[in-house]
């Protein structure tokens, strides 16, 4: 927590300091440079890719905050590690094998920009950067797909139930101890429904299973129709996110397939009333961490590879999505002590125990022996 907060007054405290680099002022947008080459991508287009992971002026998503990155390395060096970071990291450039590290391992994913678009999105941002000085706004940035909210609820059944008993025993106001009675056993009632909910949201529950708005079946789609899993859960191999896909991905097959074998048309129609209302699918939650827990799916995924039923379960079997491993503490520690470091992958050619284990020095390394159970590594 102390880290996350220390991030954030950083971030405010770069984003509110005065004029950026001579560097950046260098780069401002030039027009007649822009206006000469070829058909370009234009760098809002382009920067759509890096807001995933990047923000400006906002603090650190996945990726640093790229406001005054200019400031941070020069040009041509920028423009290489956008077009390509990972053959930097793997030829063991310094700069950014330290980022790399320094950023949890999480790789970013090339990009296959001109040298001319690299450099029309860097002046963009800086420009961007520029705008933020002059207007400081800060919009919250949260990808989580469940916020949590005070449970007001939960505070006026406890009120409820304090005030019975101190009326019962003590002030006697009402007369009727019935009274008393109905109103201790309703409040009781709520309050071990509402514990039972948070503790079903807050994971850490084996076997949830809840329904949900669509009868989505895992087991038809991704298993009868191998449909892959990126397919839908598209970010799952470059962010911290697997992403759940939104309606409008789903019609790319239901335009044409509009009754299934056994919901007939009704289910199928809930996902083109969603899009024709412009409201998202309020999907139920199943997989959840506490907030003070980072996980990212690219580093297991792409850097680890280790393969979703590991810790998800067979989904293709699965009708209804079922949580299968209990998300504690223990079990991320164990599977770090149990679990090969794969050195083969091209993350990992500077290692240093790299060296060790070809020349037969280490029979094994484990992701506990990279550091991967140190405290920081998993909580804010
Ligand atoms: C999937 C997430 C992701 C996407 C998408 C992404 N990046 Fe990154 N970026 C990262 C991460 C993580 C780092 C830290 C270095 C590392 O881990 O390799 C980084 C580092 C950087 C750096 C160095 C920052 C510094 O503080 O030194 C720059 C510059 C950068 N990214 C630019 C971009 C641009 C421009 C785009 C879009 C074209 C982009 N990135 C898209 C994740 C991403
Ligand atoms: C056709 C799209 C599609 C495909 C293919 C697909 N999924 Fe999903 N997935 C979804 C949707 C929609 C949800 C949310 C509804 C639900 O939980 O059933 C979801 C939910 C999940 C969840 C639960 C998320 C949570 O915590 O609520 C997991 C885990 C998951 N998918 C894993 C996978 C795996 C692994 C595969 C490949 C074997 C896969 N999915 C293939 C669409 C898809
Ligand atoms: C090492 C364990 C692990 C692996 C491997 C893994 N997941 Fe997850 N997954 C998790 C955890 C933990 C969460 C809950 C994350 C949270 O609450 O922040 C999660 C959440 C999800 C969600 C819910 C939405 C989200 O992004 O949080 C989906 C969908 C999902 N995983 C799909 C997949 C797919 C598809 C794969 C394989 C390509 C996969 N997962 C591989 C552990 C894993
Ligand atoms: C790549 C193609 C494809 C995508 C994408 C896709 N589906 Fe399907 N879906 C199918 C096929 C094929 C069937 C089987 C139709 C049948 O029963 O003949 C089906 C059937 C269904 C059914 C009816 C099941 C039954 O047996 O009655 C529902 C509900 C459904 N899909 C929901 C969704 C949702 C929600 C999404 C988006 C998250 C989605 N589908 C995305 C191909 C797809
Ligand atoms: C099925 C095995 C498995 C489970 C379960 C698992 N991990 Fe991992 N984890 C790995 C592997 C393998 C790596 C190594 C990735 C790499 O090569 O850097 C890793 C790496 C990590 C790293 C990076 C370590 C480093 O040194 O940079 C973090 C952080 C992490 N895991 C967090 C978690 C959390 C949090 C959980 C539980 C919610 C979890 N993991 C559960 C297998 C697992
Ligand atoms: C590999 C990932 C990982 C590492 C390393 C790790 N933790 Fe955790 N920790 C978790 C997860 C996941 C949870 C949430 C478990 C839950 O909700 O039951 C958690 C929960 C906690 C909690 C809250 C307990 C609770 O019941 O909610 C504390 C305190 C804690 N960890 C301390 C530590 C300390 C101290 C270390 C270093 C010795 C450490 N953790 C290392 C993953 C990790």
């Amino acid at each position: 927590m102390g880290k996350a907060w220390a991030k954030f007054i950083l971030s405010l405290l770069l984003t509110m300091a005065g004029p950026i680099s001579p560097l950046a002022k260098a780069q401002s947008p030039d027009p007649v440079a822009t206006a000469i080459s070829a058909p370009m991508r234009s760098p809002q287009d382009m920067f759509f890719s890096c807001a995933r992971c990047h923000s400006i002026g906002k603090g650190k998503l996945i990726g640093p905050d790229l406001s005054d990155v200019q400031a941070r390395h020069e040009e041509a060096w920028l423009i290489e590690f956008i077009q390509s970071s990972t053959s930097m990291i793997e030829r063991g450039d310094k700069v950014a094998l330290e980022l790399f590290l320094a950023n949890k391992k999480l790789p970013m994913p090339d990009h296959d920009f001109t040298r001319e678009e690299t450099q029309a999105l860097l002046r963009y941002i800086a420009a961007e950067s520029k705008k933020l000085k002059a207007n400081p706004k800060f919009l919250d940035n949260d990808f989580s797909l469940a916020p949590h909210s005070t449970n007001w609820l939960a505070i006026l059944a406890i009120s409820l139930l304090l005030l019975a008993l101190v009326d019962l025993f003590f002030t006697k106001f009402l007369k009727y101890r019935g009274l008393h009675f109905l109103v201790i056993l309703l409040s009781l009632a709520l309050i071990g429904r509402i514990l039972n909910e948070e503790a079903v949201t807050l994971g850490n529950s084996l076997g949830y299973e809840p329904d949900q708005p669509i009868k989505f079946s895992h087991k038809l789609h991704a298993g009868e129709n191998k449909i892959s899993c990126a397919y839908c859960h598209t970010s799952v191999y470059e962010s911290k996110h697997a992403s759940i896909p939104p309606a409008t991905l789903c019609l790319n097959c239901h335009n044409l397939i509009r009754t299934g074998a056994n919901t007939g048309e009704a289910e199928i129609e809930k996902i083109h009333e969603a899009v024709e209302s412009g409201k998202s699918v309020k999907w139920v939650r199943v997989y959840n961490l506490p907030d003070h827990v980072f996980f990212s799916h690219a580093q297991h995924v792409q850097v680890g590879k280790v393969k979703c039923d590991k810790c998800h379960g067979d989904l293709t079997q699965m009708g209804r999505v079922q949580q299968v491993t209990d998300l504690s503490m223990g079990w991320c520690v164990n599977c770090h002590r149990d679990t090969k470091v794969d050195f083969d992958n091209k993350y990992y050619t500077s290692y240093k125990q790299h060296e060790a284990l070809k020349s037969g020095g280490l029979a094994q390394v484990t992701v506990n022996d990279i550091g991967g159970n140190n405290c920081q590594k998993c909580h804010y």
